[in-house]
């Protein structure tokens, strides 16, 4: 007996950080890249191997604050299968690691739809997305659920806090070039900086969220219009709002300003910022120009991905 299941990476078009303190933000899954879980039957009791973080690891040795246990503790609970025993969860990810792309969420959602295709039970993508919200807690200390509900769900996403999200259906197609900085940087670090300066500067921070929460709402009407220009201007706004947050990066705003000179409509940092991911929206005659331009810029990794309109 063995089950096999995947879950895409995600990146963000609007709202990242402001979403955190309640604003609205869009998400949209990257499906060129995939976590992988497998399940298959073994001796004894629950095994778990994670060669690409070289993790490996008895289930019940883990200590219980350990992401993976927690998650397969939650899962099996809500499957009825608590004291199932007998096999071995094994973890692939091509989803680079705090980059934004979500790759914690996407290797716990996988696990997930492993485990419930092994015990022939289906789980609603709501379900799914309220376990891996817990193990995103131990990931990044205050998330706002935004990733693991664009990754369950699997479909682009207007998303508020602690609301049911909505389908985020774009009036035209959309593409979008992601560049990856290279750098890493855990989103723990820069949420937590983040919630600091608020702290510490409330009036400021909340104008700064009021700000991004207008720009992703309008964000979200432009692209239903299907009016690809303003997408653009609104994610050079979004971008330059993450700036003054405090979130972007010498390397970040590079390769966003080389993005706009190639001819991308827009382009922003996506996630938590200091490092990891840019995108940039682009039409299809300037996807050749505006890659190659980032290629020469260094971008460690670079994908490109579709809304469907
Ligand atoms: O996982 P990342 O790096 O894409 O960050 C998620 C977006 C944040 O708004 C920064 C955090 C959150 O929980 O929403």
């Amino acid at each position: 007996m063995k089950t096999i299941a995947t879950a895409s990476g995600k990146v963000i078009l609007f709202g990242e950080h402001a979403v955190v303190y309640g604003r609205p933000a869009i998400a949209i899954p990257v499906t060129g890249i995939k976590a992988v879980a497998v399940v298959e039957e073994s001796a004894g009791e629950i095994f778990i191997r994670a060669p690409d973080i070289g993790k490996e690891f008895y289930f019940k040795e883990a200590p219980p604050e350990d992401p993976l246990r927690l998650l397969v503790e939650l899962t099996l609970r809500h499957l009825g299968w608590e004291n199932a025993r007998g096999f071995t969860i094994t973890i692939r990810s091509e989803i680079p690691i705090a980059r934004g792309f979500g790759s914690g969420a996407a290797v716990s959602t996988a696990i997930v739809r492993a485990l419930c295709a092994y015990f022939g039970q289906e789980m609603a993508p709501e379900e799914i997305s309220a376990i891996v919200y817990e193990v995103e807690k131990i990931y990044h200390g205050t998330p706002s659920g935004i990733d693991n509900t664009v990754i369950a769900y699997e479909m682009p996403v207007f998303f508020i806090k602690g609301q049911k999200p909505l389908p985020f259906k774009a009036g035209c197609p959309l593409t979008i070039i992601i560049g990856d900085t290279g750098v890493a940087s855990p989103t723990r670090d820069v949420v937590l900086w983040v919630r600091g300066q608020w702290e510490r500067n409330k009036a400021r921070y909340e104008r700064l969220f009021d700000q991004i929460g207008e720009v992703a709402l309008a964000g979200k009407e432009a692209a239903e219009r299907g009016d690809l220009r303003k997408v653009g201007e609104l994610m050079d706004e979004n971008h330059n709002l993450l700036r003054e947050l405090g979130v972007s990066s010498p390397e970040l705003d590079r390769l966003v300003e080389i993005a706009r000179k190639a001819g991308a409509l827009g382009a922003k940092l996506s996630g938590a910022g200091w490092g990891g991911n840019m995108i940039a929206l682009v039409e299809e005659e300037a996807i050749p120009r505006v890659y190659q331009a980032l290629k020469e810029a260094g971008a460690v990794m670079l994908f490109t991905s579709r809304i469907s309109g």
